[in-house]
């Protein structure tokens, strides 16, 4: 991948970049146009799931776009319900998106049962061991949950998505994370903020950006990775220029402090 964005190393020499795009509720034609401009105003990170049904639309916009297969980051996510059968539904998911391997594949959920979530795993380190995913990793986990995949199994997912913005920050949660080498994805950055609050309110106008501007770029200096989602072309842009400004320290001081903690 050859990227001039900010990415955050994975195991296995893969580099995730840290924006990327959200595609949950983008299905349909709205979702391969929206996921089609998102390429184009250059993101290169796409974030899909078996749950979303759009990975068709997601892998027909990244072949039509004109980008190299490499230069995009792929990650879609297996619903544990589908325990016993993952193999099958990663097959199905690389024929949707029209590719041999995703770039990191995900379990959405713990699993109900909690003594399905070792063989889930070992389901999903399995098939990054045959090429399908190159980096693998857990989603809604907390870090009791991801402790007893490394104990039994000494292998740490790369990455644990769960909801995160200015308004949940947990400085505890994010060190817990970064001792166990796994990288924080964040999701819902706009759905869990108030992008009416003074203090974003006033950073934004510092920098002539949007509040939304600012949650985004908070995230990508605390090296979370993040994924805003939109259909709107105008946001879509917008939502990906954020490398044109910084934020400072005590601005980031400022926005943590929104999390309370
Ligand atoms: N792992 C999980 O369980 C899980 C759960 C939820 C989400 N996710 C992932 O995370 C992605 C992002 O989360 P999300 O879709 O829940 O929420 P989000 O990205 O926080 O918010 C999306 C909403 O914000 C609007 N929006 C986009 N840009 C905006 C801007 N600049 N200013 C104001 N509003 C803006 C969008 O409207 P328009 O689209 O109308 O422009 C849409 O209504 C998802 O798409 C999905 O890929 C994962």
């Amino acid at each position: 991948m050859d990227l001039d964005q900010p990415t955050v190393p994975l195991p296995g020499e893969v580099r995730m970049p840290l924006l990327g795009f959200g595609t949950w509720q983008a299905t349909g034609k709205a979702g391969y146009d929206a996921v089609l401009a998102a390429l184009d105003a250059g993101y290169r990170h796409i974030d899909t799931a078996t749950m979303y049904g759009n990975e068709e639309e997601v892998g027909r916009a990244v072949q039509e776009s004109g980008l190299r297969r490499e230069d995009v980051f792929l990650t879609t996510k297996l619903p544990p319900e589908r325990v016993g059968r993952e193999r099958e539904t990663i097959e199905a998911s690389l024929r949707a998106l029209g590719t041999d391997h995703v770039d990191l594949w995900l379990v959405h959920w713990p699993p109900s049962n909690p003594a399905d979530s070792i063989p889930v795993w070992r389901e999903l380190l399995a098939a990054r061991d045959e090429g399908l995913a190159r980096a693998v990793g857990v989603s809604n986990y907390s870090t009791a949950q991801i402790d007893e995949l490394i104990q039994a199994t000494e292998e740490n997912p790369a990455v644990n998505q769960i909801p995160w913005s200015p308004f949940l920050y947990d400085r505890q949660r994010h060190i817990e994370h970064r001792d166990r080498g796994v990288v924080l994805e964040g999701y819902s950055p706009f759905k869990r903020s108030d992008l009416s609050d003074p203090v974003l309110t006033r950073i934004a106008g510092a920098h002539g950006v949007s509040p939304a501007q600012v949650v985004l770029r908070w995230h990508i200096d605390h090296e979370i990775v993040v994924i805003p989602k939109s259909v709107t072309p105008e946001r879509i842009r917008a939502n990906a220029d954020v490398f044109q400004f910084a934020l400072t320290a005590e601005e980031m001081r400022d926005i943590d402090a929104l999390g309370g903690t």
